[in-house]
């Protein structure tokens, strides 16, 4: 993964932890309510991937084991990882593309309301997403996919050569030499693996993305109606599709690229269409970026205005993340895929340890303020919920105290501890296993390996029963704490 040049090494630090009491009357633990959106406690598990579904996108025990470890924590809001709404294969990635998928997540979400005592309310992320090929080796991308056209003839003096030896030729060019004749996307597709983008107007099924997604969209939140989930979280961050609508570098010339307002158009008529699907009494809102954290791309301002309009339009609550693109992701290996999360952009998503002076702790406070601020300026009481490096008590209660967010996001920290919330709630904040942030989770996470965390393995190994890893060597749950 990327690091700040400063290479500076933080430690995780919560602070003082409350007395039961103290917790009892904090603003973190109080409930949240907007319309029909209502939280127990302002507390939040934020859409992780742990590669469990099975490989067409089931629930699986180890889905299930993973939720309810979660929900026995308490916390206000627990989101389910990001879930495919298409019914295509899509790997171990959960799905919801279709009616055979509701019986799974309808026991998911029994597990979780039992677990959580009937406390926690379960969303569901929904995510769209557009072709990524492998990287692939290069001589089988210039026999094989390689486009020859006149202009690349020109470029090497081979305008009457037959085909194949415009290919040889190529072959035997030096990798320098190679990339000034390819043009930039050829470039990419050779040395990152080829991807789509949602400005391929030329290709039919990205230039018909604005009429078909609102429906797809809509079935896939029916479903979790459907499922009993409480509600859904429109995944409109990161490197997705609808992520890349709202991306300053989305430059569609179909009325839905280039200006903010049409940028912000199909993500609108997404939510309007899901909101018309569920009606008006089921919490609908969406995950989007404070910042892209990529050069050219959207920043704070745009995320206000977007934020204020997804408010205006009537979502139930918004909760921010920040960059994870692929425009700077690193290159992969021959015959893997790029991540997302392995550039600048992605630091600043799931920012580890070793950072720079700011440190890798609440750097998306500031920007998700901004975006309240504004929804409040226009006389909107949205929830606004944050996350980023939050681990602590004393962090959560300021910054709700401080006004710049009603509701507080804990990823990883909720990883290394699934019941942290239940044990500051109840006073027993010093047996919270806090969180490294090493990002060893992330690391599996971008292999699509079952996400576990290193610390849960340095406890009770020897525990009987104890579910593993298929390689034997990791724990598949956190270790048991009895309450
Ligand atoms: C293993 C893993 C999987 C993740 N999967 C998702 C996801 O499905 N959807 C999403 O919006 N964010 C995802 N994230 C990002 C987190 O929700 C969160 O924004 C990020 O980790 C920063 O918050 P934290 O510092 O509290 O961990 C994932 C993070 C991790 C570590
Ligand atoms: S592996 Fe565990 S300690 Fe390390 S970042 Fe992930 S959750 Fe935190």
């Amino acid at each position: 993964m990327w690091k700040p040049a400063e290479k500076l090494k933080h430690k995780a630090e919560p602070g003082v932890w409350p007395s039961a009491d103290e917790a009892a009357a904090s603003r973190l633990f109080s409930p949240v309510e907007s319309g029909c959106f209502r939280l127990a406690q302002r507390t939040w598990v934020p859409a992780m991937v742990p590669w469990r579904a099975t490989e067409d996108g089931f629930v699986t025990d180890d889905v299930l084991d993973w939720y309810e470890a979660m929900a026995k924590g308490r916390p206000g809001g627990l989101v389910i990882e990001a879930t495919g709404i298409r019914d295509v294969p899509s790997g171990p990635l959960m799905r919801i593309g279709h009616d055979r998928f509701i019986p799974g997540l309808k026991e998911l979400s029994n597990r979780v309301r039992a677990a959580s005592n009937g406390e926690t309310k379960l969303f569901i992320q929904l995510i769209d997403f557009l072709a990524i090929k492998r990287r692939p080796p290069k001589e089988k991308f210039i026999r094989r996919f390689l486009a020859v056209d006149e202009e690349l003839r020109r470029k090497i003096g081979a305008l009457d050569w037959p085909e194949e030896d415009v290919r040889d030729h190529l072959l035997g060019m030096e990798d320098e030499d190679l990339d000034t004749v390819l043009d930039e996307r050829t470039r990419e597709s050779l040395r990152m693996g080829y991807r789509e983008r949602v400005t391929d107007l030329n290709l039919p099924h990205i230039a018909e993305l604005p009429r078909v997604l609102p429906d797809l969209f809509a079935d896939a939140a029916r479903r979790a109606q459907q499922a009993g989930i409480d509600g859904v979280e429109l995944h409109y961050a990161h490197a997705y599709t609808m992520a890349s609508f709202l991306s300053a570098k989305n430059t569609r010339t179909d009325g839905y690229g280039g200006s903010r307002e049409q940028r912000a158009r199909l993500p609108l008529e997404v939510f309007r269409a899901v909101r018309k699907a569920v009606g008006d009494d089921y919490p609908v809102g969406c995950r989007f970026l404070a910042d892209e954290c990529i050069d050219g791309g959207g920043t704070v301002e745009d995320a206000v205005y977007f934020g204020t309009e997804f408010a205006r339009a009537g979502m139930d609550f918004l909760s921010t993340s920040r960059g994870g693109k692929f425009d700077d992701a690193k290159q992969p290996g021959v015959g893997q895929a790029a991540y997302p999360y392995t550039g600048r952009s992605g630091y600043e998503c799931m920012p580890a340890y070793i950072s720079d002076t700011f440190g890798p702790f609440g750097r998306n406070i500031a920007p998700t303020a901004a975006i309240r601020d504004a929804v409040r300026a226009a006389g909107l009481e949205t929830p606004v919920i944050v996350t980023g490096g939050i681990h602590g008590f004393e962090q959560a209660e300021r910054i709700l105290c401080d006004g710049q967010a009603d509701i507080v996001g804990a990823a990883r920290q909720t990883l290394a501890d699934p019941v942290w919330f239940r044990k500051v709630r109840l006073g027993r904040g010093s047996e919270v296993r806090v969180c490294e942030f090493t990002n060893y989770c992330e690391g599996l996470d971008q292999k699509h390996k079952m996400v576990t965390c290193k610390l849960w393995d340095r406890l009770d190994m020897e525990e009987t029963d104890l579910r593993r890893t298929p390689d034997g060597k990791r724990r598949t749950t956190a270790p048991a704490w009895c309450e």
